[in-house]
C-alpha cells in the first residue's frame, strides 16, 4: 500500500544517485587497496583526539564547573560556547570582525553541524527559486530540490560567483524572480575550491539587498563558510566579512568546526542579525532534539579557548602540503589530458576539466577506475580486482537542467582530505591510465 508522503518524503525514497554510487562503493571498499578521493572526510590525523579526550574527562569531572554536561541543552546552543565563538571571531578579527559588530549580531548553534542549520532553511523558508553556483555544493541543493525549491545555478568565475552574472540571470527571469526565496553561497566552493573574493562577496550582499526591497520581502543572502578557515595559500586574499562590510544587507553566515576540529562533534553555528530568522532557527532546533549534545558544545568551547589558534595552523599547514605536492603530480601526470584545473588554495579539493574525457558514471574512465570494464585484464579477476579509484563525477557537481550541464561531464572532484599523499598520487598515476584506456576505446 502507497503511504501519504509529503512531496519531500515522496523524493526522498530513492536514494540520490551520487549517495547510490558511494553505497555502492562503500559496501566492498577495500582499506589498503581502493583510493577514496570522492569522500568529504577531513584527514584523520587532523583531529587532535588526545586533546579532545583529555578535555572531556576535565568536562566529565568537574560538573561544578561544566554544569549538566550530560543533560538536554537550550535550543540557542550553550552561553559558554556562544560566547567562545564570539570572542574566538572577534580576537582572530576573523572577516574583520570586531566587538561593536559582533555585540550587534545574534550567533546561534545547530543541533548537529552546518547541515542541520541548512536543514533547518529549507523547512523555514517559503519554496522558491534559490541563486547559488555552478559547479554547486550537490548535497544541499539535491536536498532543496526535494523540498520543492528551484535551483538556479549561476556559472562561478575565477573569483567564485560574480554579481554581475547573477544580476544578469535574475533581470532574465522577469516577473519570475518574484518567486526568488534566498541566496546560497559557498564561499570556499564544494566541489571546485574556487575561493569567493571579496569584491563579489559585497556585490552578492548588495544584491541581496537590492532584491529585498525591490520584492519588498527580505531575500536573504547565506553565506557557507565551511572551509573558510581553510583558506591555506599565503597569497590569498584574506576574506573580509559582508556583515561587516555591508551592514545593512541581509546577510547570515554558516560556520562549522567539522573542518578544523572534528566532524564528529557536530558543531555548526549561524552569526546574522536578531529576528524572526534567527527566532525560527532557534524553535526548529527545540523541534529536532531541543539542542547540539551539550558535552559536545562544551568540549567545543574549551577547545575554542584553549587550542584553536595552533589547531587551525596546524590542520592549515597540514592541507596546504598535501595541496602543494598533489597540485603538482595532477599537472605532471595528468597534463596532456587537463583543460582547466581549480581548487588547492584552500580546503581540500581539486576540481579538474578534462579536454575531451567523459567522466560520468556510465564513462570509459569511470568504468576502468571502478573495474567494470568486463575486461579482466583491465579490471583483475572477480574477488582480486585491481585498485580501484573513488572520486565525485562533475555530472553530479553541476545543476542537470543548467548551463554547465555539458562540461559537468569531463569534470570531477578529487578530495585531497582523507587519503594519505602518495595513495592520492599513486590514483593520479591510475586516472591516467583510465585516461589511455578510454582513448584507446573510443
Ligand atoms: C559546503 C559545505 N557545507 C556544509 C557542510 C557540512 O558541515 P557539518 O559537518 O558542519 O554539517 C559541508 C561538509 O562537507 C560542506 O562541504
Amino acid at each position: 500500500m502507497d503511504f501519504s508522503f509529503s512531496r519531500y518524503g515522496r523524493e526522498s525514497v530513492k536514494p540520490s544517485p551520487v549517495n547510490e554510487m558511494m553505497a555502492s562503493f562503500a559496501s566492498d571498499f577495500r582499506d589498503g587497496v581502493d583510493i577514496n578521493l570522492g569522500v568529504g572526510y577531513v584527514n584523520e590525523k587532523t583531529i587532535p583526539t588526545a586533546l579532545l579526550s583529555e578535555v572531556m574527562g576535565e568536562i566529565a569531572a568537574n560538573p561544578e564547573i561544566f554544569r549538566q554536561a550530560f543533560n538536554y541543552g537550550g535550543p540557542q546552543g550553550a552561553p559558554g560556547l556562544i560566547q567562545a565563538l564570539r570572542d574566538y571571531h572577534v580576537s582572530e578579527g576573523i572577516g574583520g570582525m570586531t566587538e561593536e559588530v559582533m555585540a550587534r549580531l545574534e550567533l546561534v548553534i545547530g543541533p548537529s553541524g552546518a547541515t542541520s542549520i541548512l536543514d533547518a532553511l529549507a523547512d523555514i523558508m517559503e519554496p522558491g527559486i534559490v541563486i547559488t553556483a555552478d559547479p554547486l555544493y550537490y548535497i544541499y541543493c539535491d536536498h532543496l530540490e526535494r523540498k520543492g525549491f528551484d535551483v538556479i545555478a549561476v556559472p562561478e568565475e575565477a573569483g567564485g560567483l560574480n554579481p554581475a552574472a547573477v544580476r544578469n540571470i535574475l533581470d532574465q527571469l522577469g516577473p519570475l524572480s518574484e518567486r526568488l526565496s534566498f541566496f546560497y553561497v559557498v564561499t570556499v566552493n564544494n566541489p571546485s575550491g574556487t575561493v569567493l573574493c571579496n569584491e563579489y562577496r559585497f556585490g552578492l550582499a548588495e544584491l541581496a539587498a537590492e532584491w529585498s526591497a525591490r520584492l519588498g520581502r527580505c531575500c536573504p543572502i547565506f553565506f557557507d563558510q565551511a572551509y573558510e578557515w581553510l583558506i591555506h595559500d599565503p597569497d590569498a586574499e584574506v576574506p573580509r566579512s559582508a556583515l561587516v562590510e555591508v551592514p545593512e544587507a541581509p546577510v547570515y553566515e554558516i560556520g562549522t568546526l567539522s573542518k578544523v576540529l572534528a566532524p564528529a562533534l557536530r558543531i555548526g553555528f549561524m552569526v546574522g542579525q536578531a529576528g524572526a530568522l534567527m527566532q525560527a532557527l532557534v524553535q526548529k532546533t527545540s523541534d529536532v532534539g531541543f539542542s547540539a549534545p551539550l558535552l559536545n558544545q562544551e568540549m567545543a568551547a574549551v577547545m575554542l579557548r584553549r587550542h584553536m589558534r595552533d589547531q587551525v595552523m596546524r590542520v592549515k599547514e597540514g592541507y596546504r602540503e598535501k595541496s602543494l605536492v598533489v597540485g603538482q603530480a595532477i599537472h605532471e601526470i595528468l597534463g596532456p589530458w587537463l583543460e582547466e584545473v581549480r581548487g588547492g588554495t584552500a580546503g581540500f579539493y581539486y576540481y579538474l576539466t578534462f579536454q575531451e574525457t567523459a567522466t560520468h558514471s556510465a564513462s570509459l574512465f569511470f568504468n576502468f577506475l571502478s573495474r567494470t570494464t568486463g575486461d579482466p585484464l583491465v579490471d583483475g579477476e572477480s574477488g582480486a580486482l585491481h585498485p580501484r579509484v573513488i572520486y565525485i563525477p562533475g555530472e553530479f557537481c553541476v545543476h542537470p537542467l543548467g548551463f554547465t550541464k555539458e562540461k559537468g561531464q569531463r569534470q570531477l572532484r578529487l578530495s585531497y582530505g582523507y587519503e594519505e599523499t602518495e595513495n592520492i598520487v599513486a590514483a593520479l598515476g591510475w586516472m591516467k591510465e583510465a585516461l589511455r584506456y578510454a582513448e584507446g576505446q573510443r
